[in-house]
């Protein structure tokens, strides 16, 4: 694309760092993301740069930087999260370690001027914060805009130069007027003026998957979720039905019903590969050992079809529904750190895109995006509403524990040594989970700013003994372990479909964790999230009469000694256990 950005994303390594760029665009901007020491003179042109967030410290000798020539470049220029604390640092105000991290939702307090960054805002604001390093001291003609009550500079302005800075995220959903603020910065204070259509994307992206794949023909694994169907729908419609094969691959760690689903999709053939995955993940018991073994079993599979097809011979290429926040996540961008690996990034696959023998029509966007083009498509909404379901299924829901390990009490809770991922300033973690008594996001959301090497807070909702009298079992993933998930994860879905609350909430994963006694040797956690983009989320509560019915109906499964439910938003929890 040969135009010329008006903004410029200056990528410091931050998770957000493409979801700036894509809420500019989404404002009718168009921009385009640079890795942040980019020098000057290569971004002269832009009316606006801004500085995303990033996992380090502006003091690590190591960590990004900007060229300093951006601040008297002529551009306005707002720093975000780390980005405001490298603007801070750089022109001589001071950054330092806060006395407590603040990750999740905060209230702003805006000074009475806030001046044209927060035009048209006044009052209490909700925010949305993921930081532990703090601007202490704003640089000399600064003026501070707003304080949260674990940050007293939350936001910083030196307008005579263009230089703004926030410390919480304006691009993510949970600040509620964080749209309004990235519009105030582009067009009351950079002057931008609209040149980018976000709607009509489809005919782009036909035309993208033409060239990628010329004359040969693409072969697809559909997963009946709702990122792989619009992509091979994409293909289709770009192509034609004749150059487009999509096979489903029962690898056994589907939920019930699913294989079933998606045999009723026209145009589908079904390859039955239950022993192959059971068997490879008998003994795995590592989360990323699992998403490694996951991966390579797939590209084993799909080297099976291709060679038993002789897909080869006829330059056939694999098609994938990668989205965005897919290929961040797995360090895809420049700087981000790897929070997990996801199964489309695993070496197998990586050779398949080094010989360009691969096309990811959706790999720039987000859920919330594949769906409206899903609805331009006019895939049905049956379809398109469906929760996400993550690709290595429940294996990633299915905990496994290399030895017995005892619960131990602690004055907040009941330490459960269970590990989970979790993401915290930019980084993974991999850490025990807290176990509290009560319901109480609140109270969850303090103990985790409060207490380090825990990533997770659940509420126990019911156990078949005291807590103290469970513990964690040494276990793998064994088939009739798997089949007690998907019988748990049968009933949360039965239920939670006739009350309606599946509507309400954007996925709700069921996860299986080896805590019991002997004769009932697994628990089951309640995940139900609220999310736009699966980048960030909210764990919601639920109706406690609904809470009620699945929990009775749960611990009446044979094996289970436990219903508990997870209270922790993401971060520093992720969605998914691991
Ligand atoms: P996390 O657990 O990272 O999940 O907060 C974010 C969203 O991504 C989904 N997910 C995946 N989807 N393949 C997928 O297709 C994967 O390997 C994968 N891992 C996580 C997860 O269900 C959630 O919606």
């Amino acid at each position: 694309m040969n135009r010329a950005p008006q903004v410029f994303v200056l990528d410091a390594g931050g998770q957000y760092c493409h979801l700036i760029a894509r809420k500019v665009r989404d404002l009718g901007v168009y921009s385009e993301v640079r890795a942040s020491e980019t020098p000057a003179a290569e971004l002269a042109g832009a009316r606006a740069l801004i500085i995303s967030g990033g996992p380090n410290s502006v003091y690590d000798p190591s960590s990004p930087t900007v060229d300093p020539a951006i601040f008297r470049s002529g551009a306005c220029v707002l720093g975000i999260c780390y980005g405001q604390q490298l603007m801070a640092h750089l022109l001589g105000g001071t950054v330092q370690l806060g006395q407590k991290g603040e990750y999740g939702l905060a209230t702003l307090e805006l000074d009475g001027c806030a001046g044209p960054l927060f035009d048209g805002i006044s009052g209490p604001q909700q925010i949305w914060m993921s930081h532990r390093d703090l601007v202490s001291a704003a640089p000399s003609g600064f003026s501070i805009l707003g304080r949260t009550a674990t940050c007293s500079i939350a936001a910083i302005a030196e307008p005579a130069r263009g230089l703004y800075g926030v410390q919480f995220h304006p691009e993510v959903v949970h600040t509620t007027r964080g749209r309004q603020i990235l519009s105030n910065f582009l067009f009351q204070i950079c002057h931008c003026t609209r040149d980018w259509d976000p709607r009509h994307r489809v005919p782009q992206i036909e035309a993208e998957i033409r060239q990628a794949v010329g004359d040969r023909n693409v072969f697809f694994f559909v997963s009946g979720g709702v990122d792989s169907t619009v992509a091979w729908a994409l293909c289709q419609r770009a192509l034609g039905e004749g150059r487009v094969r999509g096979v489903y691959v029962d690898t056994g760690l589907m939920r019930e019903g699913e294989t079933d689903y998606v045999r009723r999709m026209p145009g589908l053939t079904v390859e039955s590969a239950e022993s192959q995955f059971l068997g490879a993940l008998a003994a795995v018991r590592d989360p990323e050992q699992k998403r490694h073994i996951i991966g390579e079993e797939f590209v084993r599979v799909q080297e099976r079809i291709i060679e038993s097809c002789h897909l080869l011979d006829g330059h056939w290429i694999l098609g994938q529904g990668t989205i965005y926040p897919d290929t961040i996540e797995s360090g895809g961008t420049e700087k981000a750190a790897v929070i997990k690996t996801h199964h489309n990034r695993v070496p197998g696959i990586q050779r398949l895109m080094e010989a360009g023998r691969i096309v990811e029509p959706l790999r720039s966007y987000y859920k919330d995006e594949v769906r409206e083009i899903g609805r331009e498509l006019d895939l049905p909404n049956e379809i398109l509403d469906r929760h996400p379901f993550p690709g290595p299924g429940l294996a990633i829901r299915c905990l496994c524990a290399d030895a017995d390990a005892a619960v131990t009490a602690t004055a907040e809770g009941c330490l459960l040594p269970v590990h989970s991922v979790g993401v915290q300033g930019d980084s993974r973690t991999y850490a025990p989970v807290l176990s509290i008594e009560s319901l109480d996001h609140a109270r969850a959301t303090e103990l985790i700013n409060r207490i380090s090497g825990v990533n997770r807070v659940i509420a126990r909702v019911r156990t078949a003994a005291p807590l103290s009298a469970l513990q964690v079992r040494a276990s793998s993933l064994t088939p009739e372990r798997l089949s007690r998930l998907r019988r748990a994860d049968a009933i949360v879905r039965r239920l939670s479909h006739a009350s309606g609350f599946d509507a309400h909430v954007w996925q709700f994963p069921v996860v299986l964790i080896p805590l019991g006694t002997a004769a009932a040797p697994d628990s089951v956690v309640l995940r139900p999230i609220d999310s736009v983009d699966g980048m960030t989320a909210q764990s919601v509560a639920m109706p406690a009469d609904l809470l009620q019915s699945i929990s009775t109906e749960l611990m009446a499964l044979p094996g289970i000694s436990g219903v508990f439910y997870d209270l922790t938003h993401k971060p520093p929890a992720t969605i998914e256990w691991e």
